[in-house]
C-alpha cells in the first residue's frame, strides 16, 4: 500500500541505529552463507523507533516470508501451534508486544525456539497424552518496550538481543526528508530540522508531525514546508520547542504542583493525569528521563530543576530536598 512505501525495505535504506544495523547485517550474512535460519532476535526499546520495520527488513534481507502477530493476539497454545506449523523453512515470525504472552503460550514457545518442536497435550484426564510436533527451522523476532518485563527463560532463548535508541535530530531530519519525498511535499532543510528537533527522537512521531505540518503549509501557506511554517504548525499542535506534548507537560506539572516536585508513585501519577501505568512507563517516562526532566528514585518519580525551568516555574532547592 501507499503507507507501506514510507517504510524502508532494505537495511541500507534504514536510517540510524547504526550499531544494531551493523550487527544484524553480519548475523544475516552469516546465516545466509551457512544456509541456516537466523538465530532468534529480540528488539526492545520505546514505541515508534522502528522495531517492526527492522524485523520486516531482516526477513526481506534473508529472502524469507514475514509473518506478523502480537503477544495479546495469541490467546491459546493452539493459536501459536497454528502459526508455527504454517511457517516455511527459515521464515520469520514477528511477535510484537512479546512481553504480553500468556504464561502457558510462553512455555510452549520455549521448546519451539530451542528445539524447533512443539509439545502439545491432546485429550483430557487419564487419556490425555503429549505429542511432539517437529517444526521447520524458523526465526522468531520478538519486540517489546521493556526487556525487563520478559521472563528470564524467554529472554535467554534469544541469540541476539538489540536495544533501539532514540534517534538524533540529524537522523530524524534525514527520515523526514525521505518521507517528504515519498509524500511528494516540498520541504526546506530548516523545516525538516524543526520537525526533527521536536519529535521526541521518534520516527513515527516525526512522520506524523510532517503530515500535520504539510496540512498547515497547504492551507495557511504556499505548500512549501519552511522552518517558519513548521514552527507555526507545531505551536498550533501544542508541541513545544523540546518536543514535549500536552501530556508530557501535564505529567511534569502534576508532579511539581501536586507533590512539590516528588517523589510520587506511578499509580498516583497515573490516576492524576488519567493515563495507564503502562503508557506512562513505556511512552512518556523514557523520553522525559532521557531529556533529564524526570528522575526515577526508589520512592517514585521526581521532577528535575530542568523541568521547573522548562515549565517556567521557580525552583527553590531548599523546598525540594528530594534530589
Ligand atoms: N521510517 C521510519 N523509520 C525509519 C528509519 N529508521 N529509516 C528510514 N526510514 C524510516
Amino acid at each position: 500500500t501507499w503507507e507501506y512505501s514510507l517504510r524502508p525495505r532494505r537495511l541500507n535504506e534504514y536510517i540510524g541505529q547504526d550499531k544494531v544495523k551493523n550487527n544484524l547485517s553480519i548475523f544475516v550474512q552469516a546465516a545466509l552463507s551457512r544456509e541456516e535460519a537466523l538465530d532468534h532476535v529480540l528488539l526492545y526499546g520505546p514505541p515508534g523507533l522502528g522495531k517492526t520495520t527492522l524485523a520486516a527488513i531482516i526477513a526481506n534481507e534473508l529472502g524469507v516470508n514475514f509473518r506478523v502477530t502480537s503477544g495479546p493476539a495469541i490467546e491459546r497454545a493452539g493459536d501459536l501451534a497454528a502459526l508455527l506449523t504454517n511457517l516455511g523453512e527459515k521464515d520469520v515470525l514477528f511477535i510484537d508486544e512479546i512481553h504480553r504472552l500468556s504464561r502457558h503460550v510462553e512455555e510452549v514457545l520455549y521448546s519451539a525456539m530451542e528445539d524447533y518442536a512443539l509439545d502439545i497435550i491432546i485429550g483430557k484426564g487419564p487419556s490425555a497424552r503429549s505429542i511432539r510436533l517437529d517444526l521447520a527451522p524458523f526465526t522468531l523476532i520478538g519486540a517489546t518496550t521493556r526487556a525487563g518485563a520478559l521472563a528470564a527463560p524467554l529472554r535467554d532463548r534469544f541469540g541476539v538481543i538489540s536495544r533501539l535508541e532514540y534517534y538524533r535530530p540529524e537522523e530524524l531530519a534525514c527520515i523526514v526528508n525521505r518521507t517528504a519525498e515519498v509524500l511528494n511535499v516540498e520541504i526546506e532543510t530548516g523545516g525538516a530540522y524543526e520537525i526533527a528537533k521536536r519529535s521526541r527522537g521518534t520516527p513515527r512521531i516525526a512522520n506524523r508531525l510532517l503530515k500535520r505540518v504539510r496540512d498547515y503549509a497547504q492551507v495557511a501557506g504556499n505548500g512549501i514546508i519552511t522552518d517558519v511554517t513548521a514552527d507555526k504548525a507545531l505551536a498550533m499542535l501544542e508541541v513545544d520547542k523540546c518536543g514535549l506534548d500536552k501530556t508530557d507537560r501535564n505529567m511534569l506539572s502534576a508532579i511539581i504542583q501536586n507533590f512539590k516536585g516528588g517523589p510520587v508513585g506511578l499509580d498516583t501519577l497515573a490516576a492524576i493525569i488519567s493515563e495507564e501505568n503502562d503508557t506512562i512507563e513505556d511512552v512518556y517516562e523514557p523520553f522525559l528521563l532521557q531529556m533529564g526532566f524526570l528522575q526515577r528514585t526508589p520512592r517514585g518519580r521526581v521532577a528535575t530543576q530542568k523541568a521547573y525551568e522548562h515549565l517556567g516555574i521557580v525552583y527553590k532547592a531548599d523546598e525540594q530536598g528530594n534530589l
